[in-house]
């Protein structure tokens, strides 16, 4: 998926190993020209060679006053911190570098390892927790959201315990203790089409989207809900669910619809706790 991804943005695919896809650009670029890529959790400018084994990594990070990680330890990095990536495979070392911006991961690696608590409902919590750490995405106590595909409420968990205002809108039934929360919760027990848009609070800051429905379907779904909610909002978090990978050619056409709907900036990324999935978001900001 990354190499073909690569291939599509003009580089050139090079060696690869478990984990890693190194590409050649057509001319040197920047650390600035480097790419946001969909499949890549971290992308990074070489600095080396696979035949460099003697690279000094440490005179490296020194010179540039950059923030050290390998694949899985280091700091998290801040925004316009210079980051030096290493990674090793087998006798060879691999250096990087990049400069960390808000929708690039800043944990070792790109991925922030987080475990779930005990009072989650779902993994859809994760998938919550990793895309606002990557998009530095902040929800306020009070801030309104609109989540479609609440049950059984993985990322409701992770919204009420910023201090969320949620409705929550999906056929199945919700976790008992999300119900627990009558002031901070309200479960809309129908699908996303049914819903009297009318109804809905305002002005809500954030649009959630987790159905188990096909891209096309899922973006048809929320058509009446994003039309009725997108001046007020701040951002929108869609996991879009693939089913299988054959479709994926399609995502340029399911992010501008996306855009489109929402008036809004658009990236893709697929999340560590993303399996045949993709995390879309929007925002103002980006
Ligand atoms: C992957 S689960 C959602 C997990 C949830 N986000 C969580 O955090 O636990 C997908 C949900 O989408 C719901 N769903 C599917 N189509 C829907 C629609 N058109 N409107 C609302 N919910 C829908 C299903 O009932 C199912 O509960």
């Amino acid at each position: 998926m990354l190499r073909a991804e690569l291939q599509r943005r003009g580089f050139a695919p090079s060696f690869s190993a478990r984990g890693l896809v190194t590409a050649k650009a057509q001319r040197p670029i920047g650390v600035d020209e480097l790419p946001p890529l969909v499949f890549a959790r971290r992308t990074c400018l070489s600095l080396t060679q696979p035949q460099h084994k003697d690279v000094d990594v440490d005179a490296v990070v020194s010179s540039l006053g950059a923030l050290l990680h390998s694949e899985q330890a280091g700091t998290p990095a801040q925004a316009g911190d210079v980051v030096v990536t290493t990674v090793e495979r087998g006798q060879q070392r691999f250096v990087g570098v990049h400069v960390q911006r808000p929708g690039l991961s800043p944990d070792p690696g790109g991925d922030p390892r987080l475990q779930i608590p005990d009072n989650a409902p779902s993994r859809a919590w994760l998938k919550f927790e990793e895309a606002a750490r990557l998009f530095d995405l902040h929800v306020d106590p009070d801030d309104v959201v609109v989540e479609v595909g609440c049950s059984p409420g993985g990322m409701t968990r992770a919204l009420l315990d910023r201090g969320a205002l949620v409705t929550g809108i999906d056929p199945n039934a919700m976790d008992a203790g999300i119900l627990e929360n009558r002031a901070r919760f309200r479960h809309l027990r129908c699908s996303a089409q049914a819903v009297d848009v009318l109804q809905l609070p305002g002005p809500v800051r954030l649009l959630v989207v987790d159905v188990n429905q096909r891209p096309n379907a899922a973006i048809s779904s929320i058509e009446a809900i994003a039309q009725r909610t997108r001046r007020d909002l701040r951002a929108a978090l869609l996991i879009l669910k693939l089913g299988d990978w054959g479709h994926v050619s399609e995502l340029p056409q399911w992010l501008e619809r996306i855009g489109r709907l929402l008036a809004m900036p658009v990236r893709a990324t697929q999340l560590p706790a993303n399996r045949q999935e993709l995390c879309v978001f929007a925002s103002r900001q980006l």
